[in-house]
């Protein structure tokens, strides 16, 4: 039988706002994992109809130890439910409960739940604590690391939220044993992603190791979902609110093109993993454009990711026009103008504007 990986540890260090990603198997269900939390007569675990039959129980047991009342809150699943009326449900569950604002909330399950389990956090009474439990790739080296909250607009993606750092994030590496081939394959873009902008060693190690990866090889796993915590509280620690630094923006290589994506087809009918993965094909070529960058960079970009399972061509549906009005409604757009996350060598991104002709060549 394999050994289980090592439990680790990497720390977001954001003074009085400082948190840990403690990242191993079997945590969830463990009842030490969460002692040092806030003390607190309830927790409400906020989870979807997908994951709570298959965590939710375990949760609660694990949480019964530290917590007098433990509640649950089921949203259904989906990024078309990212919304306000959803959003709702959880404070309507709050309130009908009588939760006071020492209340903990647990995010259980992948960025969707743990955005809008943050915001309801950030929000409940100006501010009530909360812990993510990642249960997908891409939460587990992303979304649930860096206290971005947030839920969707019909006009843009995560419009609406608010900075707020969990207490504690919980990455069980277990959980991924049942998540579909899809959705390990979006996480594995923003792992990518991790190595393109930040680290091209740890790039190589992906090329290298990508098929023990899509294998499921805990190990494997546990490795990277380590380096990519670690490459993000880098960055979170250095620009916490995505300051005029740009440090924290790079983290949105592939963003711009991937959330105009999004949009133009409609939230949901692209995973958010793939819609980046297409979108750093084309920050890749745009990189390109710029000079920054030479083809063959391009080309091993885009093989990696195809190797990976992930689309690394834009629909034909959407139209140059479409991308560019979707891009113009970015966050890092300022008057009007769209700024990109390019790729001034491997493994190093930076924050400019790009002409239009470039873009519109960087969506073929
Ligand atoms: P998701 O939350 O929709 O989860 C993907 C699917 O997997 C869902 O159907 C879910 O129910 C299911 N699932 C989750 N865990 C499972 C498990 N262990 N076994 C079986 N099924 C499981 O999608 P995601 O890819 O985790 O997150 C995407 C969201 O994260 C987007 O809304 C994106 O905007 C957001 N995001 C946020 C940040 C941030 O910094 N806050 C960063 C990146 C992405
Ligand atoms: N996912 C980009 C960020 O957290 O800043």
């Amino acid at each position: 039988m394999l050994s289980k990986p090592a439990l680790s540890r990497v720390c977001i260090a954001l003074a009085e706002r400082s948190y840990d990603i403690v990242i191993g198997m079997d945590l969830l269900s463990d009842s030490a994992t969460y002692a040092g939390l806030p003390k607190a007569e309830t927790a409400m675990i906020v989870t979807n109809a997908t994951i709570a039959p298959l965590y939710a129980k375990h949760l609660e047991n694990a949480l019964k130890t530290h917590y007098p009342r433990v509640l649950q809150v089921i949203l259904p699943d989906g990024e078309a439910y990212k919304d306000w009326k959803n959003l709702n449900l959880i404070f309507d569950a709050l309130l009908e409960n009588g939760c006071d604002r020492k209340t903990v909330l647990f995010a259980l399950g992948g960025g969707v739940v743990g955005d809008m389990t943050g915001f309801a956090a950030a929000t409940y009474m100006r501010g009530v604590p909360f812990v993510q439990v990642p249960t997908t790739l891409l939460s587990q080296v992303d979304s649930s690391v860096g206290g971005k909250t947030a839920i969707n607009h019909p006009i843009g993606k995560n419009m609406i939220g608010a900075f707020y750092q969990p207490s504690l994030v919980v990455t069980d590496i277990s959980t991924l044993s049942t998540l579909p081939a899809r959705e390990l394959s979006a996480g594995l873009a923003e792992v990518i992603k991790h190595g393109i902008m930040a680290d091209w060693a740890y790039f190589e190690w992906l090329e290298a190791n990508m098929d023990k990866l899509l294998q499921g090889d805990v190990a494997a796993m546990a490795y990277a979902v380590r380096v990519s915590c670690e490459i993000k509280a880098r960055v979170v620690s250095l620009d916490e609110r995505e300051g005029s630094s740009g440090i924290r923006a790079t983290l949105n290589f592939g963003h711009t093109f991937g959330h105009a994506i999004e949009a133009g087809l409609g939230f949901g009918v692209w995973l958010h993993g793939e819609a980046v993965a297409c979108g750093m094909v084309m920050a890749a070529r745009l990189s390109q454009g710029l000079g920054l960058v030479d083809a063959a960079f391009v080309e091993r970009v885009t093989k990696l990711l195809i190797r990976a399972g992930l689309p690394v061509a834009g629909p034909e549906s959407i139209t140059p026009d479409e991308y560019i009005h979707h891009m113009s409604v970015d966050k890092k757009a300022e008057g009007g103008q769209i700024k990109f996350v390019v790729i001034d060598k491997p493994g190093h991104a930076k924050v400019q504007a790009a002409p239009n002709d470039l873009v519109i060549a960087a969506l073929k």
